[in-house]
């Protein structure tokens, strides 16, 4: 019955986009700690979703449940509104795009893409004309007569994207996509993936531990750390405004300075670093006065002049500069000891900084986010 039912889903959904719902997945291998620890995700049709976060923090066991290669302990995968937890893999409609690419060897590519098709029993001659287009769509029309072995890493990987787009389905899974390819090529498949998404309009759940593919790519970032989703939201949000150390740690760059929370009368907040006496202005917190917490300061956010511009903002000194071509990073010590990295656009009228001079650095209090010390 779960057969004829998922059938049907398949064929209703061709061309479509599914919405998915995850709820409360957990997985556990033998006696170690969870590999997935009650995650729960949804997916608006049509959205692009990403799970980030290092290397064993369960973004694959949670792609794997959905795609249904791995069972849960707990927790219901549903699509379009209907479970899909008693269906296996071939019978859930969706694309699977895995890192290894996971091409047949001994059949070309056109074969590879039309494999899908012929699987769920297309005609051979529309399941061709099908996995042409499919094929012609990620810039491969005239490849298809070639062997795996016969082609590059970017075009294996397009010919794995192409099958798992070759019977449409409604939701595209891609684990690590791009990890194998050098850094040219990466840039042009991801230019290529959006396009897809835009012009197919599919849902997609994607894998990656890169945060500069998760922030370019994403309508919204699941960040994940040991089994657990620790903050969900779009690509600003995580960077400007992240729930906890942990989220501005692993998403951008910047300096985190310890301290507690300050409050004046009108409710302005700022952080009294550690062992310092200079308050350092903030953005409005939750945070009570006198809560331990971390204020992040990124570098684009840093505003540098010479103490006798009058600009204002805290005294500091330069440690060392590093020119990088379009901008140069300037590491500073604050007063009371702490360190900060601030980035300066280079251009023509761009200040000059030698290690030992005298700074001001400011910055925008919306720009500075108090953060409590842990997440729980
Ligand atoms: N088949 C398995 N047997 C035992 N443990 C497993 C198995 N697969 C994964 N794990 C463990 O589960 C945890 C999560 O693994 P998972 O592969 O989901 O992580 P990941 O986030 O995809 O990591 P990576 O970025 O390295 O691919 C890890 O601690 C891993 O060692
Ligand atoms: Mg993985």
């Amino acid at each position: 019955m779960c057969a004829l039912r998922a059938e049907t889903t398949v064929k209703n959904r061709r061309g479509g986009r599914a919405s998915v719902s995850i709820r409360q997945i957990s997985k556990r291998y033998g006696s170690g700690p969870a590999a997935v620890d009650a995650v729960s995700l949804d997916l608006e049709s049509g959205e692009f979703v990403t799970l980030l976060g290092a290397s064993g923090s369960g973004k694959t066991t949670t792609l794997m449940v959905v795609a249904g290669f791995t069972a849960p302990d707990h927790g219901d995968v549903v699509l379009d509104g209907r479970s899909i937890l008693g269906l296996p893999p071939e019978k859930r409609g969706i694309g699977v795009v895995f890192q290894n690419y996971a091409l047949f060897p001994h059949m070309n590519a056109l074969r590879n893409v039309a494999f899908p098709l012929r699987m769920r029993n297309v005609p051979r001659r529309e399941a061709r004309t099908r996995a042409e287009a499919a094929l012609d769509r990620v810039g491969l029309a005239s490849l298809g007569g070639r062997l795996p072995s016969q082609l590059s890493g970017g075009q294996q990987q397009r010919v794995a994207l192409a099958r798992a787009l070759v019977f449409e389905p409604g939701l595209l899974l891609m684990d690590e996509p791009l990890g194998a390819l050098d850094r040219a090529l990466r840039e042009q498949m991801k230019t290529e993936i959006r396009r897809l998404h835009r012009d197919l309009g599919i849902t997609i759940l994607y894998v990656t531990h890169d945060q500069e593919e998760a922030l370019t790519l994403s309508d919204r970032i699941a960040l994940m750390d040991r089994g657990r989703i620790i903050q969900i939201g779009a690509p600003r949000e995580l960077y400007e405004h992240p729930a906890n150390r942990f989220v501005a740690s692993f998403i951008g760059e910047g300096s985190l300075i310890e301290g507690t929370v300050l409050r004046d009368e009108q409710g302005e907040a700022s952080l009294l670093p550690r062992g310092g006496s200079q308050p350092l202005p903030a953005r409005r917190t939750d945070l009570p006065k006198g809560a331990a917490a971390f204020i992040l300061l990124r570098p684009e956010k840093l505003r540098l002049s010479r103490p006798d511009q009058g600009g204002g903002g805290a005294q500091a000194e330069v440690l060392d500069t590093v020119y990088v071509g379009d901008t140069t990073r300037v590491t500073l010590r604050m007063n009371d000891g702490a360190t900060l990295v601030a980035k300066e656009t280079n251009h023509a009228d761009s200040l000059r900084w030698s290690p030992g001079a005298d700074v001001r650095v400011a910055w925008a209090r919306e720009d500075a986010a108090l953060l409590p010390a842990e997440y729980s």
